[in-house]
């Protein structure tokens, strides 16, 4: 039987690698519906290809989509409509606060969703997973499908804690003061994985981890304390859980994106994506603790989801308004977690965010406060 799988974002990093999972088996998978941003040329491409049923542009217009057969959706709210068209899965892979509308889109409409965009957990937490009911949202990040599988016929009782690893970024060796020097160029190097601009900004200020430990206490029911993160600089090891005896379940596989999302694509089965397999010989498994005195992000976002509400909506709305103003070359790299940290000073209350309008009114107020931050860094 083949899976009737819709991909959002199919223009991204995500996507891609998704597109290429299911070119890889023609007949696994049948594409419902692709989306993109901006990128009508790519998502053209894709769709003369995959020939889904619907195409979503969500900057465009239909014009930007002549000679496809494919049903058009275009304007804000083309990736949420398309969301909502019945799939077996939907896989969201929109990056950022944007990908939100799309995941309770897709509950809503009782569809599985497959979830790369951490952001929509990280801001509609419990009331997110409430939408879910009875449909399990399946991670696609690598750790929270490592811990997904390690967890798999676990008994709670049996689970003290649940590990996420870190690559640790290009920079987790450096000494603080040559932070300061470092450029967008050189934050968007990662050592071990090829991702979007957004999300390898985040790896290398350790944002990326805050946002998953927001992540993995959502999707597996474990406070905060159960939460733990080592740097694990090969990224081989992705996560597992420690168990109460004293033992620990890892699950380990070479830095390959194909893997989790596959997983997610056709869970609970798996298909052979040519990954390279994991090789012991002369291997080297290196893991420590993370440096939170100087890459702040990852404290700051265990303390903003303890705090809860409010707190982890204005963390990723600030955090990726000063993404942006450092790709931008506006602020320096420390000033990220500077930004971050004194918008949170300010939230203004912890309101409940158990709806689009609260979340999105929390957020506005967010990005307008980190927007003048950055613009008084700027014109100094
Ligand atoms: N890349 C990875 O290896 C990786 C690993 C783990 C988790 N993730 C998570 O997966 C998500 C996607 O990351 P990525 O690296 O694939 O990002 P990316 O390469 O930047 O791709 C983002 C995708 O979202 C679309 N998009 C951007 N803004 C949008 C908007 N406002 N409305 C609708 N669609 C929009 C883009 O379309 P255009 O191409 O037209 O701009 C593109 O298709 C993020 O949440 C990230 O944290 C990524």
């Amino acid at each position: 039987m083949k899976r009737r799988v819709t991909i959002l974002g199919s223009t991204g990093s995500i996507g891609r690698q998704a597109l290429d999972v299911a070119r890889a088996h023609p007949d696994r998978f049948e594409i419902v519906g692709l989306s993109a941003s901006s990128n009508a040329e790519l998502l053209l491409s894709q769709a003369a290809e995959f020939r889904p049923e619907y195409l979503a542009l969500e900057n465009g217009q239909a014009s930007n989509l002549d000679g496809t057969a494919a049903e058009i959706i275009t304007g804000p709210g083309a990736a949420r409509r398309l969301a909502e068209v019945p799939a077996d899965v939907v896989l969201n892979g929109i990056v950022g606060f944007a990908g939100l509308a799309a995941t309770v889109a897709a509950l809503r409409a009782g569809n599985v969703l497959a979830l790369a965009n951490k952001e929509s957990l990280v801001v509609g937490g419990e009331w997110v997973n409430s939408l879910a009911g009875d449909n399990p949202i399946i991670p696609v990040d690598s750790e929270h499908s490592a811990i997904f599988q390690c967890l798999e016929s676990r008994r709670n009782d049996e689970i003290s804690e649940i590990l996420v690893t870190a690559s640790g970024g290009p920079f987790f060796e450096f000494e603080e003061e040559r932070l300061v020097e470092v450029g967008p160029e050189d934050a968007l190097k990662h050592p071990t994985w090829q991702m979007g601009r957004k999300v390898t900004i985040d790896s290398a200020t350790m944002m990326n981890k805050g946002l998953e430990v927001i992540e993995a206490h959502h999707l597996f029911g474990v406070s905060y304390d159960d939460v733990r993160v080592v740097v694990h600089r090969q990224s081989v090891v992705h996560g597992g859980v420690l168990l109460r005896d004293g033992s620990a379940i890892l699950h380990a596989a070479l830095p390959d994106m194909r893997l989790p999302i596959a997983y997610g694509m056709l869970y609970p089965e798996r298909v052979d994506v040519g990954a390279k397999p994991v090789g012991f010989g002369d291997a080297t498994w290196t893991f420590h603790e993370p440096r939170n005195d100087v890459f702040r992000c990852l404290p700051l976002a265990v303390e903003a989801g303890r705090a809860g509400g409010a707190h982890p909506v204005v963390l990723n709305a600030v955090n990726e308004v000063a993404v942006q103003a450092f790709l931008d070359h506006q602020i320096n790299f420390p000033r990220i977690a500077g930004v971050i940290e004194e918008v949170l000073e300010r939230v203004p209350e912890n309101g409940n965010m158990d709806s689009m309008e609260a979340i999105e009114a929390m957020d506005h107020w967010a990005r307008g406060e980190a927007e003048r931050l950055t613009a008084e860094v700027a014109a100094r």
